[in-house]
C-alpha cells in the first residue's frame, strides 16, 4: 500500500476524542482494527515512525533520518509484534498487563483499586499548517474508559518535533494519575552516550557525558520552584559511540518546557533498546482526574541530527528562535545592570551617575537592580527584609523610579528594574498581612532560604497579587522597558493553606506561574522580561515562551562563565544569555581576569556590564568603548546567525574558540580563547565551519592594534579557512580574540 493510501484509510478511524469518548463512555471498548497502521511524523530531514500491530500495540520503531518509502515498515519485524503482548519499543508504556519491566509513561489507579492500564491505538489524525504537521494519536484502555491523545507537532524547517500527551477520564468515576509523563521514546542503537547538565548555583550547566549502561539512570529535580539549579530537563543522546562529537554521528537532543519538578528516566533494557520517558516528576503529586477531565501534560521538545552535536543544537535554536523563546529572533540591547557594581547601597545620583558613563560607553539600557523598594523598618538594604512590599524606598530614591527611567531615556537609554514578586521575607508588611499566602506546612518549622519564603502561586490570590506587583512597578513610570524578574529560592516545607489536596501543589504553583506570565503578556507584550533565578535555575523552555532572556549565572567570572555559556548553548540559543563584564577581582571566585578576556567572553552572548563604570582607568574605558562599538557589527550574527562550536572548553587542550554564521554565509564572527598556558604550542589552529566553501572572506581581528594573527587583514576562501583554519597565537591563559569576517 502506498502511503498515501495508508493515510487515506486512516482517515476513517480518525480521533474519536474527546466528544465521542464521553458518550461512549459505557460501552465497551472497540475491537482494535486487524490491519497495521504506520503514522510518520516528519520534518524536512527527519522522521518519526509510530507502528501499531494487528493488535493495536502502538510502538515507535524509528526515529532518525528520513525514509522515502514507510510502507516498508508495514513488514517491520519486532519479535513482539506477532503478539499483542510485550512491552518492547512502546509508545507510550503504561504500569498494567505484561508490562511489569518497562519504566511506564502513565500509572493510573482507578476507582475500585486496579492499577492496570493497557492501551491500544484507536485512531489518528493528522492537519498541516504551513511549516508545522500536527498529528494526533488516540489510545484507549481495553477496559476502562481512560483515553489519551499522544500529540506531535512537527516543525519542518527546524527538524524539531514536539510533543505531548492529554489524559482523558472518560469514565464516571474519579481516577488517580500516580505517573502521567509527556513522552516516551524508544530508540535501538548498540551505544548510547547520555549527555546531560548539572551544577549549583554559580555553576549551573556543567556538561556531563556518560555511556548507559543497563538499568535506569535518572535526572531529576524535587526542589519546585527554581527548578533547573542542580539539573536542566534536557540531554542529548549521540548513538553507537562511547565519544560526544560536534559534527558526527546521530544525536537526538531533548528539553522539556515545564518549570517545576521533572523527571527524565534513560532505561536501557535487556534487549538493549532505549526507552526514554520525560515529563513532570510525580513526586508528591498524585493527580485525581474527576470523570469527564483531562490532563495536558507539557511539551517534550525533540531533535534529530545526523550531524553531530552541533547540528542538534542549531535545530533547537532555530525553533526557539522561530517558535519557543518570547520575542526570539529580536535583538535585546546591551545594558548595565546595577547589582554588583552598586548592590544595596544607592541613591539617585549613584543611579544617574551610572546611567551618564553607560550612555557614554554606547550601551543601549540601564537595569536597576534589587533595593529600591520597601520602607522604615522594612527597607531592602539588605537581603533581610522587604520582599513583598513593593513600593518606592522613597529615602533613598526621594525622586522617583519615573525621575530616574526619565534620566536614562533622555541620555538615549533604555530602562529596566528588577523585582522578586514570588518571594517575601518575614520581615515585611506583607508577611504580617497574608500569613496564609506563603507556602508552609502548618504546625512545622518554616525555613527561610536567603531570609525569605515563597508565596503560594496556587492561590489565586497570590497570582493576582504576583500579577499586581508586576503591573505597579510598570506604573512608576512609563518609560519602564525592561523587567528582571527575579526567584531566589526553591519550595521547602512544602503545603498550601489554600489547597485542599496537597498533592496539587507543585503543579499549580507552576500552572499558577504561567497564568500571571499570561496576563503579564497579554497586557505587556513588548516589555523585555529577563528570567533570573539566582542566575540559571531556570533555564527550560517552559518560561522562555514567556521571557526574552535569562541570567544564565550569578557567576559572573569570564573563566567560569566559558563552561557555562557553553553548556548552555547546547540546548539554549545563545542570544537569551545575559552575559556580563564585571569588576576584577571577581565577586565569586576572586579570579582575576584581563578586561579583554572579559568582554570576548561576554561578547559571545547578550552583551551587558555589570559593575561600578567610574572605577574604570581611562586606559580601560578605550578598550571598553573599543569592545561595546564592534559587538554593534556582528551582534546580529548571535541573535539570527547559526553557532558553530570549534573546539570545546571541556577538551584537553585548554582552549575554547566558537563561531556564529550569518543565515546566507555572507558574514561571521569568530571568538576564540585560551584557557591555560601554552609554552610549547603557542599558536590554536582553529579550523572554521559554516562557511561557503566558494566565496573569500575578509578577515579581520577586532579590538586590537596587532593582530594575534598574522593572517588577520587578508582573504581567504571558505574551504581554506575550514579545512586548514586560523592560527592565532594564544600562548598565555586568558589570551583571547575575535575575529570578524566578510564575504567580499
Ligand atoms: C539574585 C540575582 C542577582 C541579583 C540579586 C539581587 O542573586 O541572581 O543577579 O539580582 O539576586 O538580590
Amino acid at each position: 500500500m502506498k502511503r498515501s493510501l495508508i493515510l487515506a484509510s486512516l482517515a476513517l478511524l480518525c480521533c474519536i476524542f474527546p466528544t465521542e469518548a464521553k458518550k461512549k463512555a459505557t460501552e465497551p471498548a472497540p475491537v482494535p482494527e486487524k490491519k497495521i497502521v504506520v503514522i510518520p511524523v516528519e520534518t524536512e530531514n527527519t522522521q518519526l515512525i509510530l507502528h501499531a500491530n494487528v493488535y493495536g500495540s502502538l510502538r515507535t520503531v524509528h526515529y532518525g533520518q528520513k525514509i522515502t518509502d514507510v510502507e516498508q515498515f508495514t513488514n517491520f519485524y519486532l519479535h513482539t509484534s506477532g503478539k499483542r503482548y510485550g512491552s518492547a519499543l512502546l509508545t507510550y508504556p503504561t504500569v498494567g498487563g505484561v508490562n511489569v519491566g518497562t519504566t511506564e509513561a502513565l500509572h493510573v489507579k482507578y476507582a475500585n483499586g486496579d492499577h492496570n492500564t493497557e492501551l491500544f491505538y484507536a485512531g489518528h489524525k493528522q492537519t498541516q499548517k504551513a511549516n508545522v504537521t500536527v498529528t494526533e494519536v488516540c489510545l484507549r484502555d481495553t477496559i476502562t474508559d481512560l483515553q489519551i491523545k499522544l500529540v506531535y507537532e512537527a516543525y519542518a524547517k527546524e527538524d524539531v518535533i514536539v510533543c505531548h500527551s492529554e489524559i482523558t477520564n472518560g469514565g464516571k468515576k474519579a481516577v488517580e494519575l500516580i505517573n502521567y509523563a509527556s513522552s516516551a521514546l524508544q530508540l535501538k542503537a548498540n551505544k548510547y552516550l547520555l549527555t546531560h547538565f548539572h551544577g549549583s548555583w554559580a555553576e549551573e550547566m556543567t556538561v556531563e557525558n556518560e555511556l548507559l549502561g543497563r538499568d535506569v539512570k535518572v535526572i531529576e529535580t524535587r526542589i519546585g520552584a527554581s527548578a533547573t539549579k542542580y539539573n536542566n530537563p534536557a540531554f542529548m543522546i549521540s548513538l553507537d559511540t562511547e565519544e560526544f562529537s560536534e559534527n558526527k554521528g546521530e544525536v537526538i537532543a531533548g528539553a522539556l518546557a515545564w518549570s517545576g519538578n521533572f523527571k527524565l528516566a534513560f532505561e536501557k533494557d535487556y534487549r538493549g533498546d532505549l526507552n526514554i520517558v520525560s515529563g513532570i516528576n510525580p513526586h508528591a503529586s498524585t493527580y485525581q482526574l474527576k470523570a469527564g477531565e483531562s490532563f495536558v501534560t507539557p511539551d517534550m521538545i525533540y531533535t534529530f541530527s545526523c550531524k553531530g552535536a552541533g547540528q542538534a543544537s542549531r535545530n533547537l535554536h532555530s525553533w526557539g528562535r522561530n517558535y519557543g523563546i518570547y520575542g526570539g529572533g529580536k535583538i535585546n540591547p546591551t545594558l548595565l545592570n546595577s547589582w554588583e557594581g552598586a548592590y544595596f547601597n544607592f541613591t539617585t545620583s549613584t543611579l544617574t551617575g551610572m546611567i551618564d558613563n553607560a550612555a557614554a560607553m554606547g550601551l543601549e539600557m540601564f537595569v536597576l537592580d534589587d533595593g529600591w523598594f520597601g520602607n522604615g523598618k522594612y527597607a531592602r538594604n539588605d537581603d533581610h527584609a522587604g520582599l513583598g512590599d513593593w513600593e518606592l524606598n522613597t529615602e533613598k530614591l526621594p525622586e522617583g523610579i519615573d525621575y530616574i527611567a526619565n534620566y536614562a531615556h533622555e541620555k538615549g537609554l533604555k530602562f529596566g528594574i528588577w523585582i522578586e514578586p514570588e518571594m517575601v521575607n518575614p520581615n515585611s508588611n506583607l508577611a504580617n498581612q497574608h500569613p496564609d499566602w506563603v507556602i508552609q506546612s502548618p504546625g512545622r518549622e518554616n525555613y527561610q532560604s536567603r531570609q525569605q519564603w515563597i508565596l503560594d502561586l496556587s492561590n489565586p490570590a497570590v497570582q493576582d497579587f504576583v500579577f499586581g506587583v508586576f503591573d505597579r512597578t510598570m506604573q512608576l513610570s512609563d518609560k519602564i522597558d525592561y523587567i528582571k524578574w527575579d526567584c531566589n529560592r526553591m519550595i521547602h516545607s512544602f503545603g498550601s493553606t489554600y489547597l485542599k489536596d496537597q498533592d496539587r501543589l507543585y503543579i499549580e504553583y507552576v500552572q499558577g506561574f504561567y497564568k500571571v506570565l499570561q496576563r503579564i503578556r497579554a497586557k505587556y507584550p513588548d516589555t523585555l522580561i529577563q528570567c533570573c533565578s539566582s542566575g540559571g535555575s531556570r533555564v527550560e523552555y517552559g518560561q522562555l515562551a514567556y521571557f526574552n532572556e535569562v541570567w544564565t549565572s550569578d557567576n559572573s567570572d569570564a573563566l567560569s562563565r566559558v563552561k557555562i555559556q557553553y553548556g548552555t548553548s547546547l540546548i539554549y540559543p545563545p542570544f537569551i544569555m545575559g552575559a556580563h563584564v564585571s569588576a576584577v577581582p571577581n565577586h565569586q571566585t576572586k579570579l582575576v581576569t584581563p578586561l579583554k578576556f572579559r568582554f570576548d567572553v561576554a561578547c559571545a552572548g547578550r552583551l551587558g556590564l555589570e559593575l561600578q563604570p567610574k572605577d574604570f582607568t581611562e586606559k580601560e574605558r578605550v578598550l571598553v568603548d573599543r569592545c561595546i562599538a564592534s559587538y554593534e557589527k556582528y551582534r546580529d550574527l548571535i541573535f539570527q546567525g547559526d553557532l558553530y562550536r570549534l573546539v570545546s572548553p571541556y577538551e584537553d587542550s585548554e582552549r575554547y574558540a566558537l563561531m556564529y554564521v550569518s543565515a546566507d554565509k555572507s558574514r561571521a564572527v569568530v571568538f576564540a580563547y585560551s584557557l591555560g598556558y601554552h609554552h610549547g604550542e603557542k599558536t590554536f589552529k582553529i579550523r572554521l565551519d559554516g562557511l561557503d566553501g566558494a566565496r573569500k572572506y575578509k578577515v579581520e581581528e577586532l579590538n586590537v592594534d596587532k593582530s594575534c594573527w598574522k593572517g588577520s587583514g587578508a582573504s581567504y576562501t571558505g574551504d581554506f579557512l575550514m579545512y586548514s583554519g586560523i592560527l592565532p597565537v594564544q600562548e598565555y591563559t586568558y589570551d583571547s580574540a575575535v575575529f570578524y569576517l566578510e564575504a567580499e
